[in-house]
């Protein structure tokens, strides 16, 4: 009885240690958002439960392993044991009913995170290997490369990928969300903290996708509501004022994550910087050497894996991207003004 006792005690001791111990690294960023409170409410009784089962296995375990361990020049055999009917189902019962409770609990978590505004505002996210591009269908339809959101309001996001499977995460919100390749999938957000601007979240891909899945992350900055009006009329006015081919392309080159990859300014990220591209002379995997005039830029754009430049064989397949013929030229124009 004594031991019973003492391993008790034992139990709770390690099992608020363990607790407070993993509530002190403080494992979560903050929670900035409505549907981050029913996720943390249920990952802290998750916690507890984690806590409560480590001691209660752990903490026998090491307790026998001292307490029990054989005597010097004790030689005899320990007790024999047949089974205990009452031991097994008890630990069969008290754990169906703890998995049946956070059954209950997870149902009702998720059920609150997925609650819908009808209010909502929709933004749609375009994801690709290896950026994220943002669309405002009700602030005029332009694109962006960050994603800028108003506090205390619902926003749905529509999802796409053009080429692979993604996921969509930014930790501070908690929810995630896989993008595929043919379907649109949702997620809703209402952020509840505005950030500061030298300080946004990050939306982060949280699917294994290529190369540099690791460098798909775009900024995410939360403001009150006239900041974000203000933000989206400036974006428009950014569309409205590009009136050369060159500032056109720019615009569209850096709202549909071009630069991800191609620099403009010299660096060789996961593909070749655009910077003095145009009429150089360029190394192709195939050994050839081409010069990189205006129909070589655009085959380069309509049909990436026909030319690979030197070097950049093990990148992964650039995606087809779905653009006008219009915004083709300005695109191309942009690349050649790039000295
Ligand atoms: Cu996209 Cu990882």
């Amino acid at each position: 009885m004594r031991h019973y006792i003492t391993v008790g005690i034992l139990v709770i001791v390690a099992a608020f240690g363990t607790y407070f111990g993993l509530d002190a690294l403080e494992l979560m960023p903050e929670a900035a958002s409505a549907q981050a409170g029913p996720i943390d409410w249920l990952w802290n009784y998750q916690v507890i439960a984690i806590s409560f089962l480590f001691a209660l296995i752990v903490v026998p375990l090491v307790y026998s392993l001292i307490v029990f361990r054989r005597k010097k020049g004790d030689t005899s055999d320990a007790e024999h044991i047949e089974g205990n009917t009452n031991l097994e189902i008890g630990w069969t019962i008290a754990p169906l009913f703890i998995v049946m409770v956070f059954a209950y609990m997870g149902s009702y978590s998720l059920s609150e995170v997925r609650r819908a505004d009808p209010q909502a505002m929709i933004v749609k996210v375009h994801a690709r290997q290896f950026s994220w591009t943002f669309e405002y269908p009700e602030q005029g339809g332009f694109m962006s490369n960050e994603l800028h959101l108003p506090v205390d309001r619902q926003v749905l996001l529509q999802m796409d990928s053009t080429d692979v499977i993604h996921s969509f995460w930014i930790p501070e919100f908690r929810v995630k969300q896989d993008v595929v390749p043919g379907r649109v999938t949702e997620l809703r957000i209402t952020p509840t903290l505005i950030n500061l601007p030298s300080q946004p979240y990050k939306v982060r891909c949280a699917e294994l996708c290529g190369s540099a899945h690791y460098s798909m992350e775009s900024k995410v900055f939360v403001s009150d509501e006239s900041t974000f009006q203000q933000w989206a009329a400036e974006q428009l006015a950014a569309y409205a004022a590009a009136q050369t081919p060159e500032a056109k392309g720019e615009l569209l080159a850096k709202n549909n994550g071009c630069f991800g990859c191609h620099s403009p300014v010299g660096a060789a990220l996961v593909g070749p910087t655009w910077k003095g591209l145009f009429g150089s002379q360029v190394q192709l995997s195939n050994g050839t050497t081409v010069t990189a005039d205006e129909a070589f830029i655009l085959d380069s754009i309509l049909n990436p894996q026909a030319t690979i430049v030197a070097g950049f064989e093990g990148a992964s397949a650039m995606p087809a991207y779905a653009f006008t013929e219009e915004e083709l030229s300005y695109i191309v124009a942009y690349i050649m003004s790039l000295k």
